[in-house]
């Protein structure tokens, strides 16, 4: 088939790249989920042994959902769009504020989506590193770029994914004052991390907070997501997105999750919490380098190891995500903190490994 019927986009794009042949004997450390499905699944289900009018449209508008994730955010509805996943929710921010050409600005190792989904919708990437080792941002550097490329978009991803880190308020603050940008922050590891920007939405009209209910609920399966701003962007996100995109299913898993399972979603959250110390203990033990992290993941260094130790893990029917021959991660792999009976398996994997 001749290349050229293809878009200038479809010509030279690559599938994103998803580890192959997983089965349910697997234990999955490769994809910053949760250990277990959400406790009120069976309620759910129940529910919709029950009654289940799926041979209808469900409410376009998601009016009870957005109503308990305003609450759950502390904010109105008027500032919440339901996506149908984080990453279709970049979509949309890249089709409501990029041109053809138009620049925005990545931090890398950073979620590559935010390249992808941008550059599919004619978008061109500008990178400003965070700093080599601390993976902090590089604050002067990324606003004194913004202002040379004219930028659209900045990306800040807190906790950053795959590294953990976080940035303080301040710094947020200072780029969205000083970038001229639409300045979005995707906090869909907040819970892990504790803090949000989620009140600076009232006072900066060019933010946008970017969530999911893939991690902190448990629900990645599901694919729902949501992102929050101003009401004017608000309404343009509504504009662009599908009108009937999240499967009735799904939005209401979580509705049942933000009305039964909050108090469950905290218990979870302290759980992963305490595994992330103790993870990091023993991973520092076995002499690997770990980098603090504030998510429920580690990025940790296994220099020229990495890919060696993963096929042997994987052979065990354990999977970790290799990031070693990705550009500012060489040796390093991301490992999710799962349970605490996985954990003690993975960590006597390794030690027979290593
Ligand atoms: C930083 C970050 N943002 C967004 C997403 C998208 O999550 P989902 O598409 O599952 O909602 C992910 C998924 O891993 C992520 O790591």
């Amino acid at each position: 088939m001749k290349n050229t019927y293809f878009s200038k986009i479809a010509q030279t794009i690559e599938p994103y790249q998803w580890e192959e042949g997983i089965t349910e004997q697997m234990l999955r450390f490769d994809a910053n989920t949760l250990p277990f499905p959400p406790k009120s699944v069976e309620r759910f289900l129940n529910a919709m042994a029950k009654r289940c009018p799926i041979n209808e449209y469900a409410d376009p508008t998601y009016a009870t959902l957005k109503k308990l994730i305003a609450d759950y955010e502390q904010t109105d509805v008027s500032m919440i769009t339901i996506t149908n996943s984080g990453d279709e929710a970049l979509d949309i921010i890249a089709k409501t504020f990029i041109n053809p050409q138009d620049k925005f600005i990545v931090q890398p190792p950073t979620y590559e989506m935010f390249s992808i989904q941008c550059e599919m919708n004619g978008g061109k990437q500008i990178e400003v590193p965070l700093i080599p080792k601390t993976f902090a941002m590089d604050v002067n550097t990324l606003i004194e770029t913004s202002k040379n490329v004219t930028a659209k978009l900045i990306f800040i991803c807190n906790p950053n994914n795959p590294t953990g880190t976080t940035y303080p308020q301040a710094e947020i603050e200072r780029i969205l004052t000083e970038s001229n940008c639409i300045v979005v922050v995707d906090e869909v590891y907040r819970e892990f991390y504790g803090k949000s920007v989620v009140q600076l939405l009232t006072k900066y009209d060019n933010l946008v907070i970017l969530r999911s209910f893939s991690k902190f609920a448990a629900m990645a399966g599901a694919r729902i997501g949501y992102l929050i701003s101003n009401p004017t962007i608000n309404n343009k996100f509504d504009g662009i997105r599908l009108p009937m995109g999240v499967s009735y299913l799904s939005y209401k898993l979580a509705e049942y999750v933000l009305q039964f399972d909050k108090n469950w979603i905290v218990k979870q959250v302290q759980m992963i919490i305490r595994e992330r110390e103790r993870l990091t203990y023993e991973l520092t033990k076995l002499g690997c380098i770990t980098y603090p992290s504030q998510a429920n993941f580690l990025l940790v260094d296994l220099g020229g190891r990495a890919q060696e130790i993963c096929k042997k893990l994987r052979d065990n029917n354990i999977l970790i995500r290799d990031r070693s021959t990705k550009k500012y991660l060489e040796g390093c792999v991301r490992i999710t903190v799962r349970s605490p009976e996985e954990n003690t398996k993975l960590i006597a994997n390794l030690k027979q490994i290593l």
